[in-house]
């Protein structure tokens, strides 16, 4: 099921105001995990865009994705990078094809998925050893996949959002 909160015209104008773009330790170690060449990137849930602009020097295409047109229309008031396209379409049926993707990136998105359709749509698109990039402020996510060991991907994630933790300002 996806979640439906991020679609008013005014929220998605407050946000593109005021959402701040990725830190650039975060932005580096996601790069530092990213094989060359840096071909496709996919910011997924990409709001406003502030992650899809921020990856445009480091990749020859960016596809931000978004269920929200209103978050859309914001993202491309804002930029005028050629290389930087986004699309209306959920997480969990991606606009790429098979084997394609260098980079997917959800930044504080990844809680509203439906983890296992999203997992396996990511898993689909992404290149043999591809990375997948999930960050955000939220706490708890759990993630399920078949064939991983039941907590795996879960306790990834909650020791990647403790490193993550550490850039956070001490009032969280
Ligand atoms: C908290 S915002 C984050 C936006 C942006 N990544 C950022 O860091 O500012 C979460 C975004 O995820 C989108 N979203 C939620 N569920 C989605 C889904 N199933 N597929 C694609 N986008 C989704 C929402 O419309 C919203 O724009």
């Amino acid at each position: 099921m996806a979640f439906r909160l991020f679609e008013g015209k005014e929220h998605a104008a407050v946000y593109q105001k005021f959402r701040f773009p990725p830190p650039e330790e975060i932005k580096n170690t996601v790069l530092k995990n990213v094989s060359f060449p840096h071909v496709l990137a996919v910011d997924i849930g990409c709001g406003t865009g502030q992650v899809s602009r921020s990856l445009a020097p480091h990749f020859e295409k960016i596809i931000g994705v978004d269920i929200s047109e209103a978050q859309l229309e914001e993202a491309r008031k804002e930029t005028n990078l050629t290389n930087v396209k986004y699309i209306k379409c959920h997480a969990e049926d991606l606009p790429a094809d098979d084997g394609s993707v260098d980079l997917i990136t959800a930044a504080h998105a990844a809680h509203w998925f439906d983890k296992e359709k999203f997992l396996k749509e990511a898993n689909r698109v992404l290149k043999p050893g591809g990375c997948m990039a999930l960050f955000g402020f939220t706490t708890e996510i759990d993630f399920s996949f078949p064939g991983v060991n039941p907590g795996r991907l879960t306790d990834i994630f909650e020791e990647v959002r403790q490193f993550i933790n550490t850039y956070s300002h001490e009032e969280k």
